[in-house]
């Protein structure tokens, strides 16, 4: 585990930018794994900016992102396809049928699953996966469980995790109770992992997550098994580490 201490969010989403275009340098079919929340907005602003710039291309790149909140279509504005559009496909070259994320609409919950993993298998392994970790130390839409789920699964939010989200929903009612996410195995077997995280509010769940024990209780200690886990994470975020660690 490499974990690169930055001053803050911006310096977070610069080197965070950096490594991803790198990495699309070096192979740019990168089937990037991709992650939404406010944490990852500032990197995809400057993944865009880069290609902007003339220093990369995305056109051939895939994507598959972690979740999506059941029954929210594509054109409602809380749902993670509209924030993929909005925050970053809409401002990059990848092609939008490279573009993968749950169907949230799907009648047919477990069909939907096994679509998903079945299109991941097609694609993985993923080269580059950006993670965030939510309050309660979930990642995709993992919450704290008594087990480790494998495959794409539908879960059910954590209240923690309905607080947390509230504020991308005009009102607490209208966060949908339940989401698809990807589940343990396509993230323990992306080639690289890039954990992104920032503020103290994360400072005790993050300290958990690496240091603790690998429980399903904190679904992010589960990224200690990784091989190759890279985490971006600032000053606030890692202040429950000892002085000096970085
Ligand atoms: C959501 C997403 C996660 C994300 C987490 C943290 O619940 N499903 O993938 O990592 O929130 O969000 P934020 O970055 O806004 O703190």
């Amino acid at each position: 585990m490499k974990i690169i201490a930055v001053s803050n969010y911006d310096e977070m989403s610069r080197q965070a930018a950096e490594l991803v275009v790198d990495q699309v340098k070096k192979k740019p079919t990168t089937l990037l794994g991709l992650a939404t929340g406010g944490t990852p907005v500032g990197t995809y602003t400057k993944m865009a900016e880069a290609q902007l710039r003339g220093e990369v291309t995305y056109a051939q790149c895939r994507s598959v992102n972690l979740d999506e909140y059941m029954g929210l279509g594509p054109e409602n504005p809380a749902s993670y396809r509209y924030f993929m559009q909005d925050k970053l496909f809409n401002h990059i070259d990848i092609l939008p049928e490279n573009t993968h994320l749950p169907s949230g609409t799907n009648p047919d919950a477990a069909g939907e699953c096994a679509r998903y993993d079945a299109l991941i298998d097609s694609l993985a392994p993923i080269d580059l996966q950006i993670l965030g970790l939510g309050h309660n130390g979930h990642i995709a839409f993992n919450e704290p469980d008594d087990h480790f789920v494998a495959g794409t699964h539908v879960v059910d939010l954590g209240e923690a995790t309905i607080d947390a989200n509230q504020r991308f929903f005009d009102r607490r009612e209208d966060v949908p109770r339940q989401a698809f996410t990807m589940g343990m195995a396509p993230i323990l077997q992306a080639e690289h992992v890039l954990l992104l995280v920032s503020g103290e509010e994360k400072a005790d769940i993050l300290h958990q997550s690496l240091t603790g024990p690998i429980t399903p209780q904190v679904p992010g200690s589960i990224l200690q098994l990784h091989g190759n886990l890279t985490v971006i994470a600032d000053k606030a975020a890692l202040s429950k580490f000892p002085i000096g660690s970085f």
